[in-house]
């Protein structure tokens, strides 16, 4: 994550500055910094944690006043590489420049090898380090500085958003976009702005651009120029769109839930969770020694509500890749039941916000005993991280809605990473398998990406699940804690009843409950267990259920019918069903007039037992 903002005008720059970074704060809050040019003096302040921290920082020197000329930039962070220190925070400062960066150089060790045997020295532990020495390297060949950084971006893997400012262009900001977001506006006294998003422009520019993938440009105080393809020369034609007038609805993109959001997000952000840690032969995680899972010969992972299923999902792909034993408990059973826990097992938290009560006491009682703990959690600097051995960020973003979404989506790809990363250490799974499961990894993304037409038949068939006397979800396989987690949506934002229950178990109980008044949500994938589902799905039907079929194939014994995507591999079906899952729960929601953000009684993060 992390937010960038950018300033040239002639007005109070740091108080511009620090007020977009407050906007931006929600895409990371370990440390920030900013670096201007006021006049032709240069200066910088960095710190650690939120913006309230350098705000602080910068009381005692900030004057308020308006400028012939000003530029800076600015940065909140969310640590990827290295810890939240002053050293790792941005601007990061080559002698002469300086660079905030959002996104992830994928190549930046190679790229850091090159310039230390070319004689730079680094301070800090991040991948953008090597931007700001890579732009002075060519500079000082160069001696152009626009060539200089067109020559940088070119060198440079992976995703980004970066903004340069330098002594030797001190009239101009250099910007790139490439896989990050970033947008620029514009006011009507000849200021321009630069943002993540669009939330930091609003009430101070009028007309806005977000750029396209590839786009770079500079910027001056009379002119903005764009280029076509990263560190071209070619002059990009871009459109000017007028500026919402309304922070809360920019917050939300337009969409009108952060539910809706974050389901939205999920494609571009469970892109951003792989970032750096999948190559074609193996997965990389920079926050654990390769011989992390050595001498572990057992797994226990505590968890509470959706990150639970996410755990429960994780558990099949763990025994079915890894080969490794593997225990799953909601977080506030284990406290009480006096585990037997032995030091030879791994614990892991699976938590969105790190604070959830129950799995935070139960992360201490198993470093209490004496074994390894690691957490795999959305929020750093959480209690749970603080606490744990190791921890895996999630790098889903803030989320907002009470109902977990883009959380559930990360911990279930972070697990499937995983589990090819113990398998690959070892040695259960072949070389054959491993390159299928990374090629099927890389695809995911767009099997979350909602699509218009399923959502609009979401929209028309929740009319139809209003009555009757509650749901059941079922499935098979790696599809049953899917089903937990659809009834847990549905039943948290919408109040009506409904549990998930694995279908073939529907027959030694809950299939007694079956007449016209049962609604049954059936995920009936077609690389799974596919014949088996179908049989007891067809139970339900033979005694009246009436049934919601979520299949790539067409069902026509079904009442109603959601097409979902097939795919190469069962967890592309699983991803494609869970969008529907939530568009379907969060439009029954709003049919019956729900809060859908903030449902009755709950909250986002559960802090007590
Ligand atoms: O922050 P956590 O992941 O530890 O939270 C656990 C549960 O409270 C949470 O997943 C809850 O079930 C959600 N509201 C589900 O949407």
């Amino acid at each position: 994550m992390c937010g960038i903002v950018g300033y040239i005008g002639k007005k109070d720059i740091d108080g511009i500055l620090i007020d977009g970074l407050k906007e931006l704060e929600y895409r990371g809050y370990d440390s920030a910094g900013i670096a201007t040019i006021k006049d032709g003096d240069f200066s910088e302040y960095k710190a650690v944690g939120k913006i309230k921290n350098l705000e602080a920082k910068m009381a005692q020197t900030k004057d308020d006043k308006s400028y012939n000329s000003a530029l800076g930039i600015g940065h909140t962070r969310w640590a990827t590489h290295g810890k939240p220190t002053e050293l790792n925070a941005h601007p990061h400062i080559g002698d002469y420049s300086y660079v905030v960066h959002n996104g992830i150089i994928e190549n930046y060790k190679e790229l850091k090898d090159e310039l230390v045997s070319c004689g730079k020295t680094f301070v800090s532990q991040t991948d953008t380090e090597v931007v700001v020495h890579m732009f002075e390297y060519y500079f000082d060949k160069l001696q152009v500085a626009k060539d200089a950084f067109d020559k940088t971006i070119t060198r440079l893997k992976g995703a980004y958003s970066i903004l340069l400012i330098s002594k030797v262009a001190p009239t101009n900001i250099f910007f790139i976009k490439h896989g990050s977001p970033l947008a620029i506006a514009k006011s009507k006294d000849k200021e321009f702005f630069i943002a993540s998003s669009e939330t930091p422009l609003i009430g101070v520019a009028t007309k806005v651009t977000h750029l396209e993938d590839g786009t770079s440009g500079v910027i001056n105080q009379q002119n903005i120029e764009f280029f076509e393809n990263s560190g071209s020369n070619k002059i990009k034609n871009i459109k000017w769109q007028e500026l919402p007038t309304s922070k809360l609805s920019a917050q939300k993109d337009g969409y009108r839930f952060f539910m809706e959001k974050e389901t939205y997000e999920q494609s571009d952000v469970i892109a951003d969770t792989m970032m750096g840690r999948i190559s074609d032969e193996k997965i990389v995680f920079d926050e654990i020694d390769e011989n992390f899972f050595e001498n572990i010969n057992h797994i226990q992972i505590c968890a509470c509500g959706t990150s639970y299923h996410a755990a429960l999902t994780g558990q099949y792909l763990f025994e079915r890749l890894a080969k490794i034993p593997i225990s799953i408990e909601v977080a506030s059973e284990f406290r009480y039941k006096q585990p037997l826990l032995q030091k030879s097992s791994l614990f892991i938290a699976i938590s969105q916000s790190g604070e959830t009560a129950d799995t935070l006491e139960a992360l201490k009682m198993a470093k209490k005993a004496g074994l390894t703990t690691l957490c795999i959690c959305n929020v750093d600097n959480s209690s749970m991280t603080r606490f744990a051995d190791k921890t895996i960020l999630l790098r889903a973003g803030i989320e907002k809605a009470v109902a977990s979404t883009k959380a559930f989506s990360t911990q279930v790809v972070v697990l499937w990473m995983m589990s090819l990363y113990i398998g690959k250490t070892k040695n259960t799974i072949n070389k054959t398998t491993l390159k299928n499961e990374l090629k099927a990894l890389k695809q995911t993304p767009k099997y979350l990406l909602v699509d218009d037409k399923m959502h609009q038949k979401c929209q028309r068939l929740s009319k139809r699940y209003l009555h009757g006397h509650g749901f059941f979800f079922i499935g098979r396989d790696i599809f049953y804690p899917l089903s937990l987690e659809g009834a847990l949506k549905l039943k948290e934002i919408s109040y009506i009843h409904a549990q998930g229950y694995p279908a073939g178990e529907m027959k030694h109980g809950p299939i007694a409950l079956a007449d016209e008044k049962l609604f049954t949500i059936a995920l009936m994938p077609q690389s799974l267990l596919a014949d088996k589902v179908r049989s007891n799905v067809q139970e339900l039907i033979a005694r009246d259920s009436v049934v919601l079929a979520l299949s790539p194939q067409t069902f026509e014994l079904a009442d109603d019918f959601i097409q979902t995507k097939a795919g190469e591999h069962y967890m592309h079906e699983f991803f494609s069903m869970l969008v529907v899952l939530q568009i379907f729960s969060m439009e029954l929601s709003i049919r019956v007039g729900n809060d859908v953000d903030m449902p009755r009684n709950l909250a986002k993060s559960v802090t007590v037992e």
